[in-house]
């Protein structure tokens, strides 16, 4: 009998992995603690902007006219526990307030209340990101915990999706990374993936640890990457070198590789700052911090970035304070394809520039809801043109496309000046400067 599989935690990664996996064939109950995120997913509706993924539910959730009916949703734990053979945790960690470290107060409700429940025999698959040792932590509890003891038997599967190809990621992973303790939690494992979703994926399995530290050895090292260049636009800047063609260049020896080398106001969201501070953390806690003193650094240069970008602003419009002068924003969302305003490098600018007195309109393809939540005292646009009428300055500080098919010509005329930052190195200089624009990125010569 094919395998029943619940998920816990409807957020990008479990509402995604909830629609994937009816997408498979299989039968699928989705567990959240927030009503109305129950609500909306029952309705068919996604409570967040991700690509494709409302056409996926769409296509499965049971009462939907057409649907294969082969997704539900649920706030019962009872039975959820009853129901599944295979529950995935899918939670999310944020960081601590206040802390580096990584809170794992949802992982732990979220485990101790399915374990409370489960009489049968099951498999619980962590796919947060956690700090190493945790997995270890939770088998022992739910060993304490559930009914059905021994039989019931945790692993851990990292996910490694990205937000704006969350679905594509999920459904044609890189590899598929699982750690566990028995041949039987390997061979139910496999039986999930022996799907389309897993043909032509790398399986590796692996201890509990390793599949922990996967995820966050994977993060680190992206966000290196982005720091790494971000660190070479700075030398750029000082010696009037141009970091897209250096980038370019060394992105041509594949050891290298030319992905992640896009130097801007660098990384944000929530996953890779977080992530990085956790690690240390949890380093720190096991006597390896020094191991990992180089991602201060990674983290550092990223958060200099967005003063940086603030600065250059400033330098443009011609020194001194930022009193009266009219700042045009594209782009609010940490990056493009997404409606997530966490931890935004796009509105730490438009923040910082708007607490030292600038007039700030930003304008968001599709984050405008969550950003004046956050920001509310910014001022808002419903449109590029919107945004920039009037403005002394255009930063752009997301790499929506919308935003490189803009018509430099048409906003030129708006413009109270033509005066356009890249913040993400994203436009085509070319084409602004041609309308008549004077064109500024970071890490590269002025004209
Ligand atoms: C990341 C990982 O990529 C993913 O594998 C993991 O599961 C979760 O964390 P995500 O947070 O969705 O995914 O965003 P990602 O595409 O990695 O971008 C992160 C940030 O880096 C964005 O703010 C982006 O603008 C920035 N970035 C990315 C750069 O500044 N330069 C680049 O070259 C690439």
């Amino acid at each position: 009998m094919a395998l029943k599989i619940t998920v816990i935690g409807t957020g990008y990664l479990g509402a995604t992995h909830a629609a994937a996996m009816a997408e498979l064939g299989f039968e699928v109950l989705g567990l959240d603690v927030v009503p109305e995120k129950i609500e909306m997913l029952t309705r068919g509706e996604v409570p967040m902007y991700e690509p494709g993924l409302e056409e996926l539910l769409r296509k499965h959730v049971a009462g939907i006219e057409g649907s294969t009916g082969r997704l539900r949703f649920t706030m019962d734990w009872a039975e959820v526990a009853e129901f599944g053979d295979v529950h995935f945790v899918c939670v999310n960690t944020p960081q601590k307030h206040g802390e580096y470290a990584c809170d794992m107060s949802y992982v732990d409700a979220a485990v101790e209340s399915l374990a409370e429940h489960l009489a049968k025999p099951a498999l619980v698959v962590g796919k947060s990101t956690v700090p190493v040792g945790s997995a270890e932590r939770l088998a022992a509890r739910i060993l304490e915990l559930a009914p059905a003891g021994g039989e019931v038997e945790l692993a851990w599967n990292p996910e490694f999706l990205r937000e704006g190809f969350a679905v594509q990621d999920t459904l044609h992973p890189d590899r598929i990374v699982v750690g566990v303790r028995s041949d039987l939690a390997e061979k139910t494992l496999r039986e999930v993936y022996a799907t389309p979703v897993g043909q032509g994926s790398p399986f590796v399995v692996t201890d509990f640890p390793t599949a922990e530290l996967v995820k966050t050895a994977a993060n680190s090292f992206l966000a290196t990457k982005i720091s790494f260049i971000n660190a070479m636009a700075e030398v750029c800047e000082a010696a009037g070198g141009d970091v897209a063609k250096l980038a370019e260049a060394i992105g041509y020896d594949e050891r290298i590789g030319s992905k992640f080398l896009r130097a801007g106001i660098g990384f944000g969201g929530g996953c890779l700052p977080k992530d990085i501070r956790a690690f240390m953390a949890r380093a720190g806690e096991l006597g390896a911090d020094q191991a990992l003193t180089f991602l201060r650094e990674i983290d550092s240069i990223n958060m200099r970035r967005r003063g940086q970008m603030v600065e250059m602003t400033r330098e443009a419009l011609g020194g001194g304070s930022f009193l009266g002068k009219r700042v045009a924003v594209l782009g609010a969302t940490f990056k493009p394809d997404s409606d997530d305003v966490r931890d935004s490098p796009a509105l730490n600018v438009a923040g910082q520039i708007h607490l030292q007195g600038g007039q700030v309109t930003v304008y968001d393809p599709k984050g405008m809801d969550n950003a004046r939540r956050l920001f509310p005292t910014l001022g808002y646009a419903e449109s590029a043109e919107a945004a920039v009428r009037g403005a002394d300055v255009v930063l752009h500080l997301t790499e929506w496309r919308e935003f490189r098919e803009l018509d430099p010509a048409a906003l030129g005329d708006l413009a109270g000046t033509r005066l356009i930052l890249d913040g993400r190195n994203a436009l085509d200089p070319v084409l602004w400067r041609k309308a008549g624009w004077t064109y500024r990125a970071m890490g590269r010569p002025a004209a």
